[in-house]
C-alpha cells in the first residue's frame, strides 16, 4: 500500500516547475475538465471524490464548496492557506516549490466553481523561495490565459490570483487569523459559527470565501483530471485518496511521502528507510499537536483520520516525527510547549497565560527543580486551556502533554524525583522565556 505518488507523480521530472513542462504532462487538463461542466457539476464531482481537507481538520471540501452562494451578487474569494506553521509540517513548501502550477490549477477550479474572481495565496514570510516559483506560476499562467479574464474563452470566467506574504506566525494559519492577516489587521481569530457567519457566507470583506489547504487545492485539481471514481477507489471507507506525509526525526531517509489513506504506519517507516541511532520508542504521527504514541502501540495504527482518531491521537496536517530511545520525552515536550507559548497570539487568558505556565512547569522540571504534585498541575493547567481557549491553538499546546504524560508518565516522574534525565543527559540549564527571553523564568519562579 506505502507510496503512491498522484499528487506526487511529476514531481522528479525536469523543469515541472514550468508552464510548457507541466502542460506535456497533463498539466491545466483538470481545468479544461472543470470549465466544460457547469459549476455544481464540479462541486458534484469533489463531492463524490470523498475529498477532505488536508490542513489538519479533514473537513469535506466539497461542504465548503457548496456553501458559498451561487451568484456574483457580491465579490467571491478563494484563498489559499500556504502558512504551513505546523512544526514537522512541511509538504506544502515542496508542493509549492515543484508544483506550484498544480496549486494555480486547483485555485481555478474552485474559482470556477464557486464564482470567486479572487484568490489569494497565503503564504508563511519565511517561505521565500517557494513564494518566488509560485510568482513564476501565475505569470505563467496568467500569459497561458488560465488566469485573468475570460479565462479559456470561456466568456465571464475571471479570475485573478495574488500571493500575500504572512510575516512567520503560527497562529496566522488559523483559517479567522489569517483572515484578519489578509485584510491587514493583527492576526487575531475572530468569533465562529454558530456565534458568527462561516467564512462561506461571511469571510474576507464581509464577503463570501472559500478557504482550503495547498494539498487539498493539488487534490482537486488530481480529481477534476481523473476523475472522482479514481479518486474515491483509494484509501479507506471514510479517508479517501491519499495524503502527503512530511517525515522528520531519526528517520534515514527523512522527506515527503505521499501515501494511500489507510496505509499501516509502520510500512511509512520501513519506507522512509527506518529508524537511526537507536530502536523507535515513539511517533507523533500529525504535527506537534497531536498526541504522542509509544511504539508498542503503533502496529494497530493506519494512516487515515478514522484509524488514528481511535487510537488517541490525529492524524492532523502529516508532520510525522519519529523518535528513537535515546529521546527525553520530558524535554521534547519542553521544546513543544516554549513553541505553543510562543505562537499564543495572546487574545484570551487561558492560552495566553497557559502556555507559559506550561512552559515553565516543564522548564523547572527539566533544569532539576521538579516538585511532587507537577505532573498533576500540568494535567490541570491542560485541562483548563483545552476547550476553554478562543481558538484551536490552545487545544494543540494542551493536547501533545496529556498524551505525554499518559503515555511516558515514569519518565515525568523520574525527572522530578532523580533531578536527571532517564535517558542518560543531566539536567539542563533553565532556558530563556519563550515571549522574553531576557527572562530566565524557571530561575525566577522556582
Ligand atoms: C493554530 C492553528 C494553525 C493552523 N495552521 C494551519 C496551516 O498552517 N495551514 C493550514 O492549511 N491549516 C492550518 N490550520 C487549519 C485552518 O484553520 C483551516 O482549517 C484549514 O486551512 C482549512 O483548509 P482545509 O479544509 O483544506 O483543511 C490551523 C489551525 C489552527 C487552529
Ligand atoms: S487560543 Fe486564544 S490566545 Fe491562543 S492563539 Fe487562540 S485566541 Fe490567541
Amino acid at each position: 500500500m506505502a507510496i503512491m505518488n498522484l499528487l506526487f507523480a511529476n514531481r522528479e521530472v525536469p523543469g515541472i516547475e514550468n508552464i510548457a513542462v507541466y502542460e506535456a504532462h497533463g498539466g491545466y487538463q483538470g481545468l479544461r475538465k472543470a470549465v466544460s461542466l457547469d459549476r455544481q457539476a464540479v462541486i458534484d464531482e469533489v463531492k463524490s471524490s470523498g475529498l477532505r481537507g488536508r490542513g489538519g481538520a479533514g473537513f469535506p471540501t466539497w461542504i465548503k464548496w457548496n456553501g458559498l452562494p451561487k451568484n456574483y451578487d457580491k465579490p467571491h474569494y478563494v484563498i489559499c492557506n500556504a502558512d504551513e506553521g505546523e512544526p514537522g509540517t512541511y509538504k506544502d513548501r515542496e508542493l509549492l516549490l515543484k508544483l506550484a502550477h498544480t496549486l494555480v490549477e486547483g485555485m481555478a477550479i474552485a474559482g470556477y466553481a464557486t464564482c470567486s474572481t479572487q484568490g489569494y495565496v497565503y503564504i508563511r514570510g519565511e517561505y521565500v523561495e517557494p513564494a518566488w516559483q509560485l510568482r513564476k506560476a501565475i505569470d505563467q499562467a496568467y500569459k497561458a490565459g488560465y488566469l485573468g479574464k475570460n479565462i479559456l474563452g470561456i466568456e465571464g470566467f475571471n479570475f485573478d490570483l495574488n500571493i500575500h506574504m504572512g510575516a512567520g506566525s503560527y497562529e496566522c494559519g488559523e483559517e479567522s487569523a489569517l483572515m484578519s492577516s489578509l485584510m491587514g489587521e493583527r492576526g487575531n481569530p475572530r468569533l465562529k459559527f454558530p456565534h458568527a457567519p462561516l467564512p462561506t457566507v461571511e469571510g474576507v470583506w464581509k464577503s463570501p470565501t472559500l478557504i482550503n489547504n495547498v494539498e487539498t487545492y493539488c487534490a482537486a485539481t488530481w480529481i477534476l483530471a481523473n476523475g472522482a471514481e479514481k479518486y474515491s477507489a483509494l484509501g479507506t471507507e471514510r479517508s479517501k485518496g491519499t495524503k502527503i506525509i512530511s517525515v522528520s526525526g531519526h528517520i534515514r531517509r527523512p522527506s515527503n511521502y505521499e501515501v494511500e489513506m489507510g496505509t499501516p504506519l509502520l510500512e511509512l517507516i520501513d519506507a522512509a528507510g527506518g529508524v537511526v541511532g537507536g530502536s523507535l520508542k515513539a511517533v507523533i504521527p500529525g504535527g506537534s499537536s497531536v498526541q504522542i504514541v509509544p511504539a508498542e502501540k503503533l502496529a494497530g495504527i493506519n494512516l487515515d483520520y478514522e484509524s488514528c482518531f481511535a487510537n488517541g491521537t490525529l492524524l492532523g496536517s502529516g508532520g510525522f516525527m519519529a523518535f528513537n530511545d535515546r529521546t527525553d520525552i520530558v524535554l521534547l515536550m519542553k521544546r513543544t510547549s516554549e513553541f505553543y507559548a510562543h505562537e499564543s497570539c495572546g487574545k484570551c487568558t487561558p492560552c495566553r497565560e497557559g502556555t507559559r505556565w506550561l512552559y515553565r512547569i516543564l522548564d523547572r522540571i527539566t533544569s532539576g527543580g521538579g516538585q511532587e504534585g507537577d505532573i498533576e498541575l500540568l494535567l490541570s493547567v491542560c485541562a483548563n486551556i483545552d476547550g476553554r481557549s478562543y481558538c484551536g491553538l490552545g487545544d494543540a499546546a494542551a493536547w501533545p502533554i496529556v498524551g505525554a504524560i499518559k503515555a511516558f508518565r515514569e519518565e515525568f516522574e523520574y525527572w522530578i524525583k532523580y533531578k536527571k534525565s532517564p535517558v542518560g543527559s543531566h539536567a539542563v540549564p533553565p532556558s530563556p522565556d519563550p515571549v522574553n527571553p531576557l527572562l530566565r523564568l524557571s530561575a525566577v519562579n522556582r
